[in-house]
């Protein structure tokens, strides 16, 4: 197998509009419960209102007299099937229905399943529980929580990265910091509402639900139902905000197809917004402890990272985002340690960059405390530190444009402009600050299955079960075999959220562009081999240029002799209408298992601090503006400026608005986005989106992004490194750092809030 890759003709692919935007702008591309299937019945869930201890009795009475009530499916109804299972594909190895344990306040006690939505969430309201009670433990500081070490716990997080002795060097050093450092709960809330729609045709089971990973729920819903995963399609077209939360099933699923058999019809659930913060994935709380240790020239001599995280009783979901920390500048020494903290929650889960995110928010507030002590520049204090090879394991990184990104996005955010000393900035009555950080995520790629079909018009198909969740991934795969087969994009063609399609990995981790654009190249390559020995046969119309290069163009293959031959007469020769080629794509350095997995929903992720030869990231320098009225405190944020390297860009305008997207998020993150918990009863209580607050229209003035060309190899036949995640980290570490030099106040606990800055 060929995997070099074709040198890129340019690293910057074209800002073409994505392929559905005309039908995402007319509403055209439906979620999941838009989609027809036939005649519905609609479900509600019920849910605990105890965060802790075991149901007793279940009463349904009232529930099932409400006119149009079907059925409920509740406690017991569920012995049949297998219980859903804990990690990639699972979000969490609570079966609600399949014992009388509460694990978490708003835990599934029932479905009832009637003939109108508003009759289903009436019966739901009605069903009550008689408990057996705990006192639950909330989070960090309750009695009762578990504490243990999160390393191995998961495969997520293995180790603790170490090296050197941190103790010593920490204790000699002759600059020093010890800080804490908080993020709060944070939880989904997609436009796209949670649901779940179900039908059963015989054996065949169709599920239309908003995925991240329609293999991987393929199979895992065929584990739980027992059943041959060859009936069961999870179709996905169109999803409105996934990030994570769409990533791993969660029990509902399962429930709703339970649900569909016995009524016999298709049955429909879409969840309310509230009921989504205990039922779907979320980012849990985390705590930080950071020390950092130079000498009076800069040099970074030692570095601790402690991480604390809390997680379910059940399942040890873990961030571990050390493992980027500990491999960000050359430090010397490093110490990190990870710890797992078990309360009774619903299990948390990936959010937006989910390692990185927290601890790179604590690591670059660090960094910037540092620089104060130090009393240098923190870009330049960043650059001092730049480390030649990762400081854990001592390999190259693959690409590294971090030094390049901040340069650019200094000249362009004006950072000479800066006065050094805090709250020496001021705007008649706004004190202002300017701050900046680093954002890293790490490049991965799994393995990918893709089909192309080209016919001799000039249209081609392109089939690959990926998930279009907002980012253009549907646009720029078909970029690639636009490229490859020389047609226009108009004439190609994407079909993807469908199990039924040829396998992708879960659109997770930022390694959808990678690896479905690799897996498109390959069958593309494919096409053009067949055609190139087609065209120079004997026979063909190129006969006779069979030490020519050869390419694709304007439908045609051309020749460097400079012969030329179209698609339409190519095809007429070889007697054929189309050809099709199917692809399966495996990283550099995959198991014997890889592809065998794929086709089992399962992703093996390559890149990022795991492979033998390089570790491979993508990087970014983030700028952040901030006014803090003098009277009010208010925080705003008029200007935001990044630049980003993560290698072939395929077009600048899905990533400009991918890495735009982050950093708005991570204004939201630094000073609006917080779950409240009410510590009593371990219970969310800002559901909904008046009380949790995001960022809207006017919180957000200018936003540049700036690509930062960058050409790398190794990480995958495509040389993409993927971004989706990329430009949600750093930013709050930037807006904490601008609001320090606004103010002088270093607020180390988010979101950063006017009453934090009030004196
Ligand atoms: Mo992303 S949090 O890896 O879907």
């Amino acid at each position: 197998m060929n995997q070099a890759a074709p040198a890129p003709k340019e690293n910057m692919g074209q800002p073409v509009p994505r392929i559905d935007a005309r039908l995402k702008v007319t509403g055209q591309a439906g979620y999941s419960a838009d989609l027809a299937a036939g005649n519905v019945a609609y479900a509600a869930l019920a849910t605990s209102t105890i965060a802790k201890g075991a149901i007793q009795a279940l009463h349904l009475d009232r529930a099932r007299a409400v006119p149009g009530v079907l059925d409920i499916v509740s406690i017991g109804d569920m012995d049949q099937i297998e219980k859903p299972k804990f990690g990639n594909t699972g979000a969490s190895s609570i079966g609600p229905l399949h014992d009388k344990t509460v694990f978490h306040d708003g835990q599934i006690i029932a479905l009832t399943i009637a003939e109108s939505f508003e009759a289903a969430e009436e019966a739901a309201m009605l069903i009550e529980a008689d408990y057996a009670q705990e006192n639950p433990s909330a989070s960090f500081d309750s009695q009762g929580t578990k504490i243990e070490p999160a390393a191995g716990k998961s495969p997520m997080y293995k180790e603790d990265a170490k090296v050197g002795d941190f103790d010593s060097a920490y204790a000699s050093a002759e600059v020093k910091i010890d800080q804490k450092y908080s993020t709060p709960t944070q939880h989904h809330n997609p436009i796209e509402l949670f649901s779940t729609t179900a039908w059963w045709q015989g054996d065949q089971l169709t599920v239309h639900e908003p995925s991240q990973n329609v293999t991987g729920w393929k199979i895992e819903l065929a584990r739980q139902l027992k059943i041959d995963p060859a009936n069961v399609r999870i179709i996905s077209p169109y999803v409105g905000g996934a990030f994570g939360s769409k990533g791993p099933m969660t029990a509902r699923t399962a429930i709703v197809a339970v649900a569909a058999r016995r009524v016999g019809r298709p049955v429909r659930c879409v969840v309310s917004r509230m009921q989504a913060f205990g039922t779907q994935t979320y980012r849990a709380e985390t705590r930080h402890r950071i020390r950092i240790g130079a000498g009076k020239d800069g040099h970074i001599t030692a570095f601790a990272h402690e991480g604390w995280e809390v997680t379910s009783r059940p399942d040890p979901y873990v961030v571990g985002g050390a493992s980027a920390t500990a491999r960000m500048y050359n430090y010397g020494s490093v110490l990190t340690h990870v710890s797992l903290v078990r309360a009774d929650r619903n299990t948390p889960g990936y959010m937006r960059s989910p390692p990185e995110t927290p601890y790179v928010y604590a690591l670059e507030n660090a960094m910037d405390e540092m620089a104060v002590a130090l009393g240098m520049d923190p870009i330049e204090f960043r650059r001092i530190n730049e480390p030649q090879k990762e400081p854990i394991g001592g390999k190259p990184f693959s690409s590294r444009s971090l030094l390049k990104c901040y340069e650019q996005a200094a000249r362009a955010f004006g950072w000479s402009r800066r006065e050094a000393r805090v709250g020496s900035m001021r705007d008649g009555d706004w004190l202002v600050g300017m701050g900046c950080a680093t954002a890293i995520y790490p490049t991965a790629v799994a393995p990918c299955a893709a089909r192309i079909r080209l016919t001799a018009d000039g249209q081609v198909r392109v089939q690959c079960g990926s998930h279009e969740i907002g980012t253009g991934v549907r646009t720029v795969a078909g970029q690639m075999a636009a490229e490859r087969l020389g047609v226009d994009l108009d004439k190609v063609s994407v079909e993807m959220g469908d199990s039924a399609l040829p396998p992708a990995p879960v659109s997770g981790g930022s390694i959808s562009t990678a690896s479905v654009c690799s897996a498109v190249l390959k069958a593309c390559d494919a096409v053009r081999q067949k055609l190139f020995a087609a065209a120079v046969g004997e026979g063909g119309p190129l006969a006779g240029s069979g030490n020519a290069k050869l390419d694709m163009a304007g439908e045609k293959i051309v020749a460097d002799d400079g012969k030329s031959a179209a698609l339409s007469d190519l095809f007429k020769t070889m007697q054929i209408g189309a050809i099709e080629e199917y692809a399966e794509f495996a990283p550099r350095g995959s198991s014997p298992e890889a592809l065998k997995k794929l086709y089992a929903g399962e992703s093996e992720f390559h890149g990022g601090d795991q492979d033998q030869d390089s570790v491979k990231y993508a990087f970014g320098a983030e700028f952040v503006e901030v006014r803090v009225n003098s009277h009010t405190r208010e925080v705003r944020v008029p200007r935001l400026v990044g630049a980003f390297a993560a290698g072939r860009i395929m077009n600048t305008r899905t990533a400009r608005s991918q890495l735009m997207g982050g950093m708005i998020w991570g204004i939201g993150q630094a000073l609006h986005e917080a779950t409240e918990i009410d510590q009593r009863h371990a219970r969310y209580v800002n559901r909904d989106l008046q009380d949790y607050l995001v960022p809207v229209n006017a919180d957000i003035k200018e936003v540049e992004v700036i690509l930062v060309p960058e050409i790398d190899h190794e990480v995958n036949p495509a040389g993409v490194k993927g971004l989706g995640e990329l430009g949600n980290v750093g930013t709050a570490a930037a807006v904490a750092s601008a609001v320090y030099h606004a103010t002088g106040k270093r607020i180390r606990d988010l979101p950063i809030r006017i009453e934090d800055l009030v004196t």
